[in-house]
């Protein structure tokens, strides 16, 4: 099977994608404007589609292009987990001249998800420093 890569989701692929957000516990409560209002404003987004067009693996990156650059949501869809996709996605993005420009690239993960990682040469920092983190007030 072979998949082909896009960086911009049509109105059905918005469909996949919170299809894809309600698997994971980091996005099951994100709304379908609220996730439409993301997408406009997220730096670069890659998905995979199959044959029929939809999508089946999704990754996005908000950053400057040049020092700072956070991975967030990567999710292949769940029944098709572990034949490679993840990989096709994380190689496809790395391999973007733009992309392997950036200084550093961020991701926060579980910790069973650091050897996956660390074949892409994320290294888990002990620096030290800490991940602070701000919420919206009076938000969930
Ligand atoms: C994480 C995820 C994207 C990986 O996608 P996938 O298509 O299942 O992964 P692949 O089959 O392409 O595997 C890629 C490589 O990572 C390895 N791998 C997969 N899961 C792993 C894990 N938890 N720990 C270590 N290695 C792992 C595979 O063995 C493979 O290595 P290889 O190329 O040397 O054989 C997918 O499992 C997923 O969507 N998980 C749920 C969402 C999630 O937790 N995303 C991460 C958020 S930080």
């Amino acid at each position: 099977l072979s998949y082909r890569l896009v960086h911009t989701l049509s109105d059905a692929q918005v469909d996949d994608l919170m299809s894809l957000y309600t698997q994971e516990w980091w996005t099951d409560q994100r709304t379908r404007e609220g996730v439409v209002d993301m997408l406009r404003h997220t730096s670069l987004i890659l998905g995979l589609i199959d044959s029929n067009d939809r999508l089946v693996a999704f990754c996005r990156l908000v950053t400057d292009f040049v020092y700072r650059g956070t991975l967030y949501d990567v999710i292949v869809r769940d029944d098709l987990r572990g034949c490679g996709l993840g990989k096709q996605l994380l190689d496809a993005l790395l391999d973007l001249p733009r992309v392997s420009a950036i200084e550093i690239i961020d991701l926060t993960c579980r910790p069973d998800k650091e050897l996956l990682y660390a074949k892409w040469d994320w290294v888990t920092q002990r620096d030290g420093l800490l991940t602070m983190r701000r919420r919206r007030p009076g938000g969930a």
